[in-house]
C-alpha cells in the first residue's frame, strides 16, 4: 500500500515521539524534510546539536560524513541516515592512504581537515574545521608551524587569503556543486542587481575572485563569504531587501520561509547537490520505522577522530 506525503509527515512526527528520536537536517535538505526536522543548520551547528541532544536516536538528514561526525560525538546514541548513498564528492576527494602519504612528505605539519571528510581521514588529522570556523582554527595554529589543509582547495585559498599564511599546503579537492559556480555567473547577476547583498559560500570556485573584488572595494558593501548558517543569519539581520545567493539552492527554502518580505535569488538554479537530495520524506519515515541505516564508526577510529573534532568545538 502506498502512503501519501501527508501521511509520511504524520507518521514521522508520531514515530519521532514514540522513539525519543530527533531529526537533524542540513540547510540543503528538501523542504518537506526540513519541515519535520527538530533542528536545521550548517555542519558546525548540527555537530553541536548532536553533542547536546537528549534523544536516544538521531536521524541525520544530511550526507554520510555528517552522520559519522554525529556518531563520533555521541557513541552511545543510535545515529541513522535515511539513505547510505548520500555521499559527498568533496569527502571523496581524499582517503586515509593519500593523507598518510601527504603527511609523510611533511612530518612536522599540523593537519587541518574540513569537516567534509571521512572518519578515517579525521582520525589522521590534528584539527577539524567547518566553513564557519576554518579561519579561526587555522589562526589558532602557531605561525611557524606548517599547515596541511584539506580537502577543499577553494576554502583553503580563502583561508590562506584571510589569514595571510604562507606556510599552508592545500589539497586540490573540490565540491562539484560549488566548483560549478563561476565568477562570470556572479558578475553578470551583480551587474543588474546593484542593491542586492551578495552571499557566497567559501567552497565556491568564485571565492578567490570575490575576495579580490572585496579587497579592491568593488563589493565592499555587499560581498559576504559565509557558511550556510552564516548566510541564514545575515539574511535575517541585514537591512537589504534583495540577496544574491551563491551556494546549493536548497538553502533558499528556509531563507524565504524565515524572511517572507525579502527576495532571494540563486546565482545558479542548477546548483543542486544530488547527494543531499537522496534523503526524501519517505526514506526518513523508513529510517525511523525500521531503524535504518545505522552509522557507526569503529571505536579506535572514533577515538582519534574525536580529538580533532573536540579541538574544533573548543575553538569555535
Ligand atoms: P556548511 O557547513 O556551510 O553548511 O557547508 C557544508 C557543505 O557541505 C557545503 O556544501
Ligand atoms: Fe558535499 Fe558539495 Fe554536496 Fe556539500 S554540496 S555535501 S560539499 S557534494
Amino acid at each position: 500500500m502506498t502512503m501519501l506525503a501527508m501521511d509520511f509527515k504524520e507518521q514521522v512526527l508520531r514515530l519521532k515521539k514514540e522513539k525519543n528520536a530527533v531529526i537533524l537536517a542540513h540547510n540543503y535538505q528538501l523542504p518537506e524534510v526540513q519541515d519535520v526536522a527538530d533542528f536545521i543548520g550548517d555542519s558546525l551547528a548540527l555537530s553541536r546539536n548532536a553533542a547536546t541532544t537528549k534523544a536516544d536516536t538521531i536521524v541525520f538528514c544530511g550526507v554520510h560524513f555528517m552522520a559519522e561526525t554525529a556518531s563520533i560525538i555521541c557513541p552511545d546514541k543510535r545515529v541513522l541516515i535515511p539513505d547510505l548513498e548520500a555521499g559527498c564528492s568533496l569527502a571523496s576527494a581524499i582517503n586515509a592512504d593519500e593523507l598518510a602519504a601527504w603527511k609523510a612528505e611533511h612530518p612536522d605539519a599540523v593537519v587541518v581537515s574540513y569537516v567534509n571528510t571521512t572518519a578515517d581521514v579525521k582520525a589522521l588529522s590534528d584539527y577539524c574545521c567547518t566553513s564557519s570556523n576554518a579561519v579561526k582554527v587555522v589562526s589558532s595554529i602557531p605561525a611557524d608551524r606548517k599547515v596541511l589543509f584539506l580537502p577543499d582547495m577553494f576554502l583553503g585559498a580563502y583561508v590562506a587569503e584571510v589569514t595571510k599564511r604562507k606556510n599552508m599546503y592545500i589539497w586540490p579537492g573540490e565540491c562539484h556543486v560549488h566548483a560549478g559556480i563561476k565568477a562570470e555567473d556572479i558578475n553578470k547577476m551583480l551587474a543588474t542587481l546593484k542593491n542586492a547583498d551578495f552571499l557566497v559560500h567559501p567552497e565556491c570556485s568564485c571565492t578567490s575572485s570575490t575576495m579580490y573584488h572585496i579587497a579592491k572595494g568593488d563589493l565592499a558593501k555587499t560581498g559576504h563569504v559565509l557558511s550556510t548558517e552564516g548566510m541564514m543569519k545575515h539574511a535575517r539581520t541585514s537591512d537589504a531587501k534583495q540577496f544574491v545567493v551563491a551556494t546549493e539552492t536548497g538553502i533558499l527554502y528556509r531563507m524565504k520561509k524565515e524572511n517572507p518580505d525579502k527576495e532571494f535569488i540563486p546565482v545558479k538554479d542548477d546548483a543542486v547537490c544530488r547527494y543531499m537530495k537522496k534523503i526524501t520524506l519517505e526514506k526518513v519515515y523508513n529510517s525511523l520505522a525500521h531503524n535504518v541505516f545505522e552509522v557507526k564508526v569503529p571505536a579506535k577510529t572514533a577515538e582519534k577522530a574525536r580529538l580533532a573534532i573536540d579541538r574544533m568545538l573548543a575553538i569555535s
